[in-house]
């Protein structure tokens, strides 16, 4: 078996006395989608924020690429090519759109291997632009100035400007119109097409199965379902009990 680009052994994650994350394991191979499903408050931001360093794990290892990410700070885990879009965008307002996409890069190139060419390198500002021209049109507009929409894909294209080999998208449907939701959807499958890895965290279970390869749902910190998304379609007592939905409608 290839080895898996990022692996979560049994994790175990706290805000202080708080045991969110009781247990968790998944694994992600290269260039796959896997979604992570669950109502709120059932630790979705938290296995984002567990991977990405930001709330490390009690108990538990996770690996990316091989390599086991203990003890690294965010920056450090966000320099071996792990990117995060995260809940709420979280875009710099203020700042124009050409800076919010230029900062991250301008951050990473402090690490001696963001600036070694790197293999399958393919994002740079042209590219982001080309991908999204909306945000090529508003280029010197400022972040808060663009709709939720663009502010997404700003915040996508933010991420991509750093080559991840991995993202972390944590509900970037969150908030949008049934227009601009098939927007997203249709850029996470071309992410998919080029082979990018991504850990997305959806509710809405649409877009999330026409994303991803694996899903899990999350139910108060453990995983309740791990399968493809036509096996989670057979399970009416998963979608009816933890995501609140009778059945997954064709599409
Ligand atoms: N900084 C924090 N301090 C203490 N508890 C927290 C903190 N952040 C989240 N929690 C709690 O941890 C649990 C999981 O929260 P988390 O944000 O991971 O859920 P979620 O699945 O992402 O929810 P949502 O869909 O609303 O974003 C919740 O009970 C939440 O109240
Ligand atoms: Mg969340």
């Amino acid at each position: 078996m290839p080895e898996a680009l990022l692996t979560v052994s049994d994790i175990h994650t706290y805000y202080g006395d708080s045991y969110v994350l009781q247990g968790l394991s998944l694994s992600l191979a290269r260039g796959r989608i896997a979604a992570i499903l669950g109502r709120n408050g059932m630790g979705k931001t938290t296995l984002v924020r567990s991977v990405a360093g930001l709330t490390p794990p009690r108990q538990g290892e996770i690996h990316y690429r091989g390599q086991s990410l203990k003890g690294l700070p965010p920056y450090a885990i966000a320099q071996q090519g792990i990117a995060i879009v995260p809940q709420g965008r979280r875009i710099f307002k203020s700042l124009s759109v050409r800076e919010n996409l230029l900062l991250p890069t301008s951050v990473l190139a402090r690490s001696a291997r963001a600036s070694e060419p790197r293999a399958g390198k393919r994002w740079d500002f042209d590219a982001v632009l080309k991908e999204f021209p909306q945000l090529a049109e508003r280029i010197d507009n400022p972040g808060g100035a663009l709709s939720g929409g663009e502010q997404q894909m700003l915040a996508i294209g933010r991420a991509l400007m750093a080559n991840p080999e991995l993202i972390l998208m944590d509900e970037p449907s969150e908030g949008l119109s049934p227009r601009l939701v098939l927007q997203v959807q249709e850029i996470m499958q071309r992410l998919r097409a080029l082979g990018q890895a991504i850990l997305l965290v959806e509710q809405n279970l649409q877009l999330a199965l026409s994303a991803a390869d694996d899903v899990y749902v999350l139910s108060a910190g453990r995983f309740v379902f791990q399968g493809t998304a036509a096996d989670l379609a057979g399970e009416a007592g998963v979608l009816d009990q933890h995501l609140g939905v009778s059945s997954v409608k064709n599409h």
